[in-house]
């Protein structure tokens, strides 16, 4: 890397108030480390406003038979098809949501000195505060700081190891969130023709990893990214974003805005289910543009199955195998596909085709 870029990204990294600290002290040009390159940049021009969108599936009626089918098959095309969609009436408070952003936003907002006290690039740690976690192997830093907890098997955190402007309400909407991750898993399983407690069974949603994005307003929005383009390593990821917008899917060559719904929550399809599914559900690339409004606020859990036992293999779902439909993927530990996000920046290629079977044609 060279080495005036180095040297910007510690001193950057070294005040520990991110991205905020910056629109704090009034910059109105964008520092270099945020500048994203010529080619990228010239890229943006092939794209062009679509007005399609991400599937939008109201899930009341669930405990009904005839409509639980429905919903089924609603989330089944979804999922191959976009990788993306939306839930509606999910059974989650609208109150339990709203306590959740606004926790967070405070945290944010608070004294940076408060804040400075988490700021850590520390894995081992629980929670963890930053700016980027990738800030030194991205080719671009992004205009975005987060709050990352680390949650193995439920009630493993102590709520005196959260920062306290936020503790209760995150909490709260965390619990939620699990719950309504069963009934996700649930539905996914019959989604793919297979007992409702199959994808529990698998463990894939025994620990979870909270992710709260703060992406302050920018004043060169059209030189940087929010978050780039990536896949999330992940089984399957559960995101609250605010009214603000700015999220987007990539779907037939273009990039496809996910609409803000307020009190819906955006599910994508992770890489892992991705193989588990033998590739009938699709994980899309998505990225965050940046926003002359702001702070555009959100809020991600992603479920990364069992960390309890890290060494567990996973691998397409035999069931779903036949001579017809022989697997397309090695099998896997989720210890694997973290690592190798980890070592990486967004926005490099995914991890997933590693693990593709070559088939050789005749
Ligand atoms: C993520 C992500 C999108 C958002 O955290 O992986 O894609 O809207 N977030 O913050
Ligand atoms: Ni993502």
């Amino acid at each position: 890397m060279d080495i005036n870029r180095e040297k910007e990204l510690k001193s950057f990294d070294d005040t520990k108030a991110g991205v905020k600290g910056l629109v704090d002290a009034g910059v109105v040009k964008l520092p270099k480390i945020f500048i994203r390159p010529v080619d990228e940049l010239a890229e943006e021009l092939n794209y062009c406003q679509i007005n399609i969108e991400v599937p939008v599936i109201d899930l009341d009626g669930i405990r009904y038979e005839d409509r639980r089918k429905d919903i089924v098959k609603e989330i089944c095309a979804a999922s191959e098809t976009w990788g993306f969609f939306q839930v509606v009436n999910h059974g989650i408070p609208l109150t339990v949501l709203d306590d959740a952003m606004n926790g967070l936003r405070m945290f944010h907002e608070q004294d940076q000195e408060l804040k400075k006290e988490f700021y850590t690039r520390d894995q081992t740690k629980k929670v963890r505060y930053s700016c980027n976690h990738d800030l030194y192997q991205s080719r671009t830093a992004n205009w975005r700081d987060s709050l990352a907890i680390s949650l193995l098997a439920r009630g493993q955190i102590k709520p005196e190891e959260l920062p306290a402007v936020c503790r209760d309400t995150a909490l709260r909407y965390i619990e939620h969130v699990r719950e309504f991750g069963d009934t996700l898993f649930e539905l996914l399983s019959e989604a793919l023709g297979l007992k409702p407690d199959y994808l529990h069974r698998l463990e894939c949603a025994q620990a979870c990893l909270f992710v709260n994005h703060y992406y302050p307003a920018c004043p060169e929005p059209e030189l940087t990214l929010g978050a780039s383009s990536h896949f999330d390593p992940v089984f399957l990821t559960v995101l609250l974003q605010d009214q603000i917008g700015g999220l987007q899917v990539a779907h037939n060559d273009q990039w496809v805005n996910v609409r803000p719904i307020n009190g819906a929550l955006v599910i994508n399809i992770g890489e892992l289910l991705q193989i588990l599914s033998n590739g009938k559900f699709r994980s899309v690339n998505h990225r965050v543009v940046a926003n002359r409004v702001g702070p555009r606020i959100s809020i991600a859990i992603f479920f990364v199955g069992s960390q309890a036992i890290p060494e567990k293999v996973y691998g397409p779902i035999e069931e779903l195998l036949s001579k017809e439909n022989p697997p397309r993927y090695k099998e896997f530990l989720v210890s694997e596909f973290v690592r190798n996000f980890y070592k990486k920046g967004l926005g490099d290629k995914s991890d997933i085709d590693e693990f593709k079977i070559q088939t050789t044609t005749m």
